[in-house]
């Protein structure tokens, strides 16, 4: 395997010259903002976070104040962001770091994770960027720099493997190890992007395994492409966006016109009340949960 010395110091240098100057790297940023950034960043690109999470630390500058409102507020203000049950993620979240941390986002990697809807790698980019722990982050844009430079493939495995665990604790600087894993993360996020990677601007060029294997294409299936027109994501979308701009339960006529096929729009709403995204009234209305 490379050196690990002969990785670090040319991703920092890049890092220091290409970095983007996103609100929750600044030193100002509070762990509750590193959190909320790193759930949000999960399946939505930085362009379409940055204004949400600013009206996010606005309107909720600390876990206490979106421990105050009901679940539906933190639904509603997730706007278009996508997979909303990680707004529910966001506030049961809130409300625990509120009732048993007295307010203040832990630190410790156990202690995160413990939280609802915490898994490895928030628990790891939090304790890491939001408080200088020494974590291995590996979301894919990290994985994919790890896979071509490294271990010269194109892509990583689906589901993080063991062995890609132990790299990237192999690859750890002993100190500045935070700033390394969103040096990497965003190395991958602007050079080594999935599709067209830029290997003429990539400061480790020279010593990656997979350009120097003469960047072999992936073997196996294709990867699937998301799919959105047409399906129960976009349905649920549709719906919830009415909920959203109505201040108080919706009559189901009101979500009937939205989307036509009976068959789906039962499903997705249906969905949507399963996953606590809706309150299903006595009365047949409906509206974002109050709980
Ligand atoms: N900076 C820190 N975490 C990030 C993420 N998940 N995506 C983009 N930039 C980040």
């Amino acid at each position: 395997m490379v050196e690990p010395n002969l990785l670090h110091v040319p991703v920092l240098e890049w890092y220091d010259a290409n970095a983007r100057d996103l609100p929750w790297r600044a030193v100002d940023a509070t762990p509750w903002g590193v959190l909320v950034s790193e759930i949000m960043l999960q399946q939505t690109p930085v362009v379409r976070v940055l204004p949400v999470w600013h009206e996010w630390m606005e309107r909720w500058p600390t876990p206490k104040a979106l421990a105050a409102e009901p679940p539906g507020e933190a639904v509603r203000h997730w706007g278009r962001l996508g997979y909303p049950r990680r707004a529910l993620r966001l506030h049961a979240c809130a409300r625990a770091i509120t009732e048993e941390h007295a307010g203040e986002v832990p630190s410790d990697h156990a202690t995160l994770l413990a939280l609802p809807g915490v898994g490895e790698y928030t628990a790891a980019a939090v304790a890491s960027f939001a408080y200088g722990g020494r974590h291995a982050v590996l979301d894919t844009n990290v994985r994919r720099v790890f896979a071509r430079a490294v271990g010269a493939e194109e892509y990583p495995p689906q589901a993080t493997s063991a062995a890609e665990r132990r790299l990237a604790e192999a690859l750890l600087p002993e100190l500045g190890a935070a700033r390394w894993g969103v040096a990497v993360m965003e190395l991958g996020a602007l050079v080594c992007t999935a599709r067209s990677p830029r290997c003429a601007d990539c400061p480790i060029a020279h010593v990656c395994a997979w350009r120097l294997a003469g960047k072999p294409p992936h073997a196996g299936p294709a990867r699937k492409g998301q799919t959105y027109a047409g399906t129960d994501r976009q349905c649920r979308g549709r719906l919830l966006a009415v909920l959203r701009a109505a201040h108080g339960p919706v009559p189901k006529e009101a979500l009937d016109v939205v989307w036509d096929d009976a068959v789906q729009r039962e499903r997705a709403l249906d969905g949507l009340v399963a996953d606590g995204l809706a309150e299903h009234l006595p009365d047949g209305t409906f509206r974002l949960p109050h709980g």
